[in-house]
């Protein structure tokens, strides 16, 4: 699948099957996140991989329970002091965004489905994963096979938004 294939056939998932993720696939998805750019290359990530119902449980309460149903949870973290700082304000959110990104798209390309979710309380995760504060808890994606048919969700259309000069 091309990139433009995988832009147009990505939806977020929020029913999975229990089937379990090959490893080639999840290799190459992780090779897509290990080459997104970020501000100054300074890297400022890390991403936990919870496969194992005992780490899966620690995000419990946390995570919607649909979420639950995926073989894999990815929680993504940003480094507020690695990142580079823009008027004193770090960048850690965009450059985790695009390495997400990377991942979603990737993770389109292989036939899988995933979701984009942020609204957790961030507090009650980084309690429960132990995280030093400078690790901020961007976002989490659940990864696996879908189990709906949801067709694709409307968008503007490009003269709402692209302003040509
Ligand atoms: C930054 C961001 C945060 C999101 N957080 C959530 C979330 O917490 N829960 C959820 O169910 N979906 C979440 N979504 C998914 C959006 O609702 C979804 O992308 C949007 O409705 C468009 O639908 P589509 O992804 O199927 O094209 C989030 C998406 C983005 C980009």
């Amino acid at each position: 699948m091309d990139l433009y294939e995988a832009i147009q056939t990505r939806r977020s998932v929020r029913r999975y099957l229990p089937a379990p993720v090959e490893p080639d696939k999840l290799s190459r998805m992780w090779e897509a996140v290990r080459l997104a750019p970020s501000a100054c290359n300074l890297q400022p990530w890390r991403f936990l991989v919870l496969q194992s119902p005992e780490a899966r449980l620690r995000t419990r309460g946390v995570v919607p329970d649909w979420a639950y149903a995926a073989p894999v949870l990815v929680v993504a973290l940003g480094n507020t002091r690695q990142a580079w700082h823009r008027d004193g304000e770090s960048i850690h959110s965009v450059d985790v965004a695009i390495a997400v990104e990377h991942l979603i798209l990737a993770a389109a390309a292989e036939g899988l489905g995933t979701c984009w979710i942020c609204a957790f309380d961030r507090l009650a995760l980084r309690r429960n994963l132990a995280l030093e504060p400078e690790w901020d808890p961007v976002a989490i994606i659940p990864v696996g096979y879908a189990d709906d048919h949801n067709p694709r969700s409307q968008r503007k259309p490009l003269n709402n938004i692209l302003l040509v000069t």
